[in-house]
């Protein structure tokens, strides 16, 4: 069989992004899945795991976060399909593909939670960030939009968690 598989329809798409840019940007758009969804399961993690005076705000406060980010995974999957590519979607994908490392095997204490959800919000906002220039390529007016609605959220997520640290 050929490299690309006979599955793949890739080859019967023609939405004027050239095969390479649609490819390059599927790529792209899976490490973002694939971060966005880390970045999910360490935030319900804590939702469950964080102790201390704050654990009212801090519990309600990464309920809220862990639910953008669930359904934030679905809209960057199907822009990977309407590219014509195949949407990772497997711990074993998703630990290949993630800049964001898994969460710790014991909970941390909760403003070293919050220390690691601010890493993960701004690692997430770099990936989303190095695929602009191939979308701008590409004219993919559907993904650069994706993009800026994901930046706005991370950046901004990152902010309030920031200023939980802040004395
Ligand atoms: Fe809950």
């Amino acid at each position: 069989m050929a490299k690309s598989s006979a599955r793949s329809t890739a080859s019967a798409i023609n939405i004027g992004i050239s095969d390479k840019d649609r490819a390059a940007i599927a790529k792209g758009l899976s490490r973002l899945l694939a971060d966005t969804y880390t970045l999910y399961l360490t935030t319900h993690n804590f939702h469950w795991n964080v102790t201390g005076p704050m654990f009212n705000s801090l519990h309600t406060m990464f309920m809220t976060q862990y639910t953008e980010l669930w359904n934030a995974v679905d809209p960057v999957a199907e822009r990977i399909r309407s590219l014509g590519h195949a949407a990772p979607g497997s711990y074993a994908q998703f630990s290949q593909l993630s800049s964001v490392p898994d969460a710790p095997a014991v909970p941390p204490k909760a403003m070293e939670m919050v220390r690691i959800l601010v890493q993960g919000h701004e690692a997430v906002a770099r990936t989303a960030r190095e695929l602009f220039p191939v979308v701008d390529k590409a004219g993919d007016e559907p993904t650069a939009d994706l993009l800026t609605q994901r930046l706005t959220v991370h950046e901004q997520t990152a902010w309030m968690l920031r200023s939980l640290l802040e004395e």
